[in-house]
């Protein structure tokens, strides 16, 4: 098995802005007003407008996946034993390259969750507070289906399952700044697996892997995929 961890920089060819580079996210928003518990009881309208804009430019159309997430599609397709693909990004640029192997850990820009029910409903247009949930009709108790610093990711139990009995951990495009994801290669090395980064530059953990390619994700991660295809 390959478990495949990936982050903003996967996505940051096909138009998406990382989060940490410059002109990165975190530039032009303060991580404790848009994306905590905290910022969203305190503005819940300025936490809307943050992941409206961002849902609008997957909505738009215009952001595609590229050879990255395509190469990744395809690895999962040929490759003959399993892939399993873990995403930070909350964009939906994996599935639309053909992943179906894929846990968001944390969560999706395209999807709603209602602290009423609990239920999480497919979500394209904008949400504020005036929202209805699909599921139980209640107004004013929707969020963005976002897991926000504070809080616990999703599937974490299924990724450590993973993690410990995969062969093969490859990090693509993260800059190893957030746990518990920052703490993956570590947790699938003690396990015996070999493991690599696929980055633009080394990340903070870079020390940590058996292996490191740099160059951006669509050179490297198509070229990565031939090289495994090439040996099955
Ligand atoms: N190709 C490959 N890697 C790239 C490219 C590229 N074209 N462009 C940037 N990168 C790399 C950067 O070098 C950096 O190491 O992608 C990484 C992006 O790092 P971050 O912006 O910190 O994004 P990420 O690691 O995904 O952040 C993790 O932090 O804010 C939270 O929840 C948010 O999921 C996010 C988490």
């Amino acid at each position: 098995m390959i478990v495949i961890l990936t982050g903003a920089g996967i996505s940051r060819e096909s138009g998406i802005a990382t989060f940490r580079d410059a002109g990165g996210l975190w530039e032009n928003e303060r991580i404790e007003d848009v994306a905590t518990p905290g910022g969203f009881a305190r503005n819940p309208g300025k936490v809307f407008a943050f992941y409206n804009a961002r849902r609008r430019e997957i909505t738009a159309g215009s952001i595609k996946p590229n050879a990255a997430h395509l190469a990744l599609a395809r690895l999962e397709q040929a490759c003959g034993e399993s892939v399993l693909v873990v995403t930070q990004n909350v964009d939906n640029l994996h599935e639309q390259a053909g992943s179906r192997s894929l846990l968001h850990m944390h969560g999706e820009l395209l999807k709603a969750r209602c602290t009423a029910c609990g239920k999480v409903s497919a979500w394209e247009e904008d949400m504020d507070e005036k929202s209805l949930c699909p599921a139980c009709g209640k107004i004013g108790k929707l969020r963005p289906h976002i897991v926000w610093f504070e809080e616990m990711p999703l599937y974490m139990d299924t990724i450590d399952e993973a993690l410990t009995t995969c062969r093969l951990f490859v990090s693509i495009g993260t800059s190893g700044n957030v746990y518990p994801a920052a703490g993956f290669a570590a947790r699938a090395r003690s396990s015996g697996a070999q493991t690599l980064e696929l980055n633009l530059e080394p990340s903070l953990n870079a020390s940590g892997f058996h292996e490191g390619r740099y160059g951006p994700a669509t050179q490297v991660v198509p070229a990565w995929v031939a090289e495994i295809l090439e040996k099955r």
